[in-house]
């Protein structure tokens, strides 16, 4: 996608004996800065400290820290402490696990001198499926928007999103802005409404910066106003993305998830969910009960970062100092509260059955 007109995606190697290049995103909207990795106790700082975010883009972040371990050191055990260390980053985004594993299985078999520059092509495999995943997803939500305008006449298709699951959150595209740009490039009249997703307003700071970007009209509202919107018609559709989806269609993703699709069922706003293969997670069957939901500091709620009038990025306290701050997140929406996953095979119910049926090399049958 485009910065000042210019394509980029979100992390990128020139040779593979210098750094890996990624968007530094703490620093959007108000800086576009650009940070090398040399290490993977560099990069896996970066995923913790959420330079680079999504869960996409944390899976292919990881594969290309495993690389860089590599090139340091391509023994078994620097492989196994690598991974170690990436996998502890964070809990939730199953794309993670999925990354690490997809490259060691085709690391460990591999002669020790062939590792590095075996990891690095991997990685720019994976990064370049993420892509592809994301285009896919953004055909079939695309025909989804074109269905809705089809019916509004000229009138644009509201649209509602929570977080950010555009294209910084993944290679390039996004998974639920893919349907978005599509649609936009196609020249249908759309309108965003972008939660803003406290505490780190991903919504506000990342989502609304890529929209500005490619010119897709838009709005950026609190997090609670989504409810009163729906009530009085103002949104077509619902699109999110997801962090780990189960076999069974439950969807994990940033706190505040599963309040708006309570709010579009009770208004019968379709509430689709982007859902590239890699976030499904076929080993877990109950998101509730199942899916590890990251707590992250209390300082993200007790305080709010911006830019001050002369450009300086500050953090001011929001809270009492005598207030402790809870942080969970993310948040489990259940299946029965899904209209539908846009997955890069096309948009399937949010069903065990649906989803074997779509994705069956992916099931591993128990005797
Ligand atoms: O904590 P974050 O910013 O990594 O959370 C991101 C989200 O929850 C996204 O919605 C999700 O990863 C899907 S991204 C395509």
């Amino acid at each position: 996608m485009h910065v000042d007109g210019k394509p980029y995606r979100t992390i990128w190697t020139v040779d593979p004996s210098g750094p890996v290049t990624i968007i530094d995103q703490t620093r959007l909207p108000h800086e576009f800065a650009l940070v090398g990795l040399t290490s993977v106790a560099e990069t896996a700082k970066a995923i913790k400290h959420m330079l680079v975010r999504g869960a996409p883009l944390i899976g292919v972040t990881a594969a290309y820290g495993l690389a860089l371990a590599m090139r340091a050191d391509p023994s078994d055990a620097h492989l196994s402490a690598a991974s170690e260390m990436l996998l502890a980053t964070r809990p939730t985004a199953v794309n993670l696990a999925w990354a690490l594993a997809t490259m060691r299985a085709h690391l460990v078999p591999l002669p020790q001198a062939k590792r590095s520059d075996a990891a690095f092509a991997r990685a720019a495999e994976l990064a370049e499926e993420d892509v592809a995943l994301c285009a896919a997803i953004g055909d079939h939500g695309h025909a989804l928007i074109r269905d809705i305008a089809t019916k509004k006449t000229g009138t644009p298709v509201n649209i509602l999103t929570h977080c950010n699951a555009g294209w910084l959150a993944t290679v390039d595209w996004g998974t639920a802005t893919a349907p978005i740009y599509k649609a936009h490039n196609a020249g249908l009249p759309i309108h965003v409404f972008v939660d803003e997703t406290r505490p780190r307003n991903q919504g506000a700071s990342l989502t609304a910066w890529e929209l500005s970007q490619h010119g897709i009209p838009h709005h950026v509202i609190v997090d609670n106003a989504g409810g009163h919107l729906m009530q009085h018609g103002e949104i077509d559709l619902v699109i999110v993305g997801t962090d780990r989806t189960t076999a069974t269609g439950d969807v994990c993703n940033k706190i505040g998830t599963y309040l708006k699709a309570l709010a579009a069922k009770d208004n019968g706003v379709p509430f689709f969910v982007a859902a590239p293969s890699p976030s499904i997670d076929f080993a877990v069957f109950d998101g509730v009960k199942e899916i590890p939901i990251e707590e992250r500091g209390e300082d993200e709620v007790s305080f709010i970062q911006g830019a001050t009038a002369d450009g300086r990025i500050e953090r001011v306290r929001l809270t009492p100092q005598t207030s402790s701050a809870a942080n969970p997140a993310f948040d489990v929406t259940p299946a029965r509260l899904v209209t539908g996953l846009i997955t890069e095979r096309g948009i399937l119910a949010a069903s065990e059955a649906a989803l074997a049926a779509a994705f069956p090399e992916r099931i591993t049958h128990k005797e």
